[in-house]
């Protein structure tokens, strides 16, 4: 019977041509970048720090320290010193007052959103329709009523506050560079519009955090606006490569985190070698201006080819590069084409991206060199 149900469901999906399936492990290690068995386009690994030796090196003299486990919850046992180093850190990093680490990036966006946000009559979120599916998923699991602003749309997000201004607790989110498009948000328009309307702000920096900004400090530097985020959201697994997300916020909302996020109390703190590999990672991040010229440079080399080659590359402005062929099975013709050619790039399908959307997501890091790009641009020449 159980096994029935779910014969029919896959079988469902798979008929769909919406089956995800995971490739076997050759895919995977940065390693093979450049090594002449694949080109990886398509890790969050922007700083190229995942396999960093001095981070590992960290790692594994904290494990010496405490072992790997933290054991329990924060509240319980869990609490350590480099916890606590580990979100001073980020805090002053962000420029806000305190900070709280969780086991995901994922599991922040759920943690965070659900802890603030309820069914309360007076309270709603507002989202900005392309945001990435932990924020979904936090607003969904809040309970909140959820009214949706058009992609980066400004003159959207006010007509939706027109039509809110009834509600006492507004929490309104964003991404900064979105994880598909590769696009930035107008941060200015968009915390100054949160303040006229008297809403609480929250950006994810997910995908700038250490691209962008002094020190990589993200897209809010780039705006000036950093001090004006109510709710900054970041990750440690995409440039910092260790694993985990945090929120740098006032004192007084971390606090209510502490005492509310669900997400954060019951789980077993995040290990103490990955706060060590994070802090590792941190400093190595303010000081890699190289690096962030590097993968700006290639960023902007591959986008200038792929517009003269006339490909829709949606409007990015950062290291994350859309190919937008609409069609599932053109994109995946076109990954299974690269793959065959020694280019790792996943296509990219609804429920990922909305319907009619689908694309492949090309991700530079500071390690790709100029012949990666020609390599790529060559391969993909013969789908136009
Ligand atoms: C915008 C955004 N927020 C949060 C996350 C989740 O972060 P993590 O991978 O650390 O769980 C992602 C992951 O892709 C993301 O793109």
């Amino acid at each position: 019977m159980f096994e029935d149900f779910l014969e029919k469901k896959l079988l469902e999906i798979e008929n769909s041509g919406l089956l995800r399936t995971l490739r076997k492990a050759q895919d995977t290690p940065e390693s093979k970048i450049n090594n002449g068995n694949l080109i990886n386009f398509s890790s969050n690994n922007y700083l190229d720090l995942a396999g960093n030796k001095d981070i590992a090196k960290t790692s594994e003299n904290i494990i010496e320290k405490y072992g790997f486990t933290a054991t329990s919850s924060r509240l319980v046992s869990g609490n350590f010193a480099i916890h606590e180093e580990l979100e001073a850190q980020l805090a002053n990093f962000k420029e806000k007052e305190a900070a709280l680490v969780f086991p995901s990036g994922y599991q922040t966006n759920m943690g965070v959103i659900s802890a603030l946000m309820s069914n309360e009559k007076e309270s709603c979120i507002i989202m900005d329709k392309l945001n990435h599916a932990s924020l979904w998923d936090g607003a969904k699991l809040s309970g909140s009523r959820i009214f949706i602003y058009k992609h980066c749309d400004m003159n959207s997000l006010e007509k939706v506050f027109k039509r809110t201004r009834g509600y006492k607790l507004k929490l309104v989110i964003t991404e900064s560079v979105f994880s598909m498009d590769g696009d930035f948000a107008p941060l200015k328009d968009f915390v100054e519009l949160c303040k006229k309307y008297e809403a609480v702000s929250m950006v994810d920096e997910a995908h700038s955090t250490g691209v962008f900004g002094k020190e990589g400090k993200g897209l809010a530097d780039i705006f000036g606006v950093e001090d004006k985020i109510d709710i900054t959201i970041g990750t440690l697994s995409k440039a910092f490569a260790a694993q985990g997300g945090f929120v740098c916020s006032s004192r007084k909302f971390i606090d209510f985190l502490i005492n509310k996020s669900r997400a954060f109390i019951y789980t077993t703190a995040v290990s103490p070698a990955i706060c060590a590999a994070a802090l590792k990672s941190l400093e190595i991040i303010k000081n890699s201006d190289h690096r962030r010229q590097h993968l700006h440079a290639m960023s902007k080399l591959l986008k200038n080819k792929l517009t003269e080659l006339g490909f829709d590359t949606s409007n990015t402005q950062s290291q994350i590069i859309p190919i937008v062929t609409r069609s599932i099975e053109n994109t995946k013709r076109i990954s299974s084409h690269l793959f065959e050619k020694g280019i790792y790039i996943p296509a990219i399908k609804p429920p990922t991206v909305p319907k009619n959307q689908a694309r492949i997501r090309i991700s530079i890091t500071s390690r790709h060199a100029f012949q990666d790009i020609e390599q790529l641009c060559n391969n993909l020449k013969y789908f136009k």
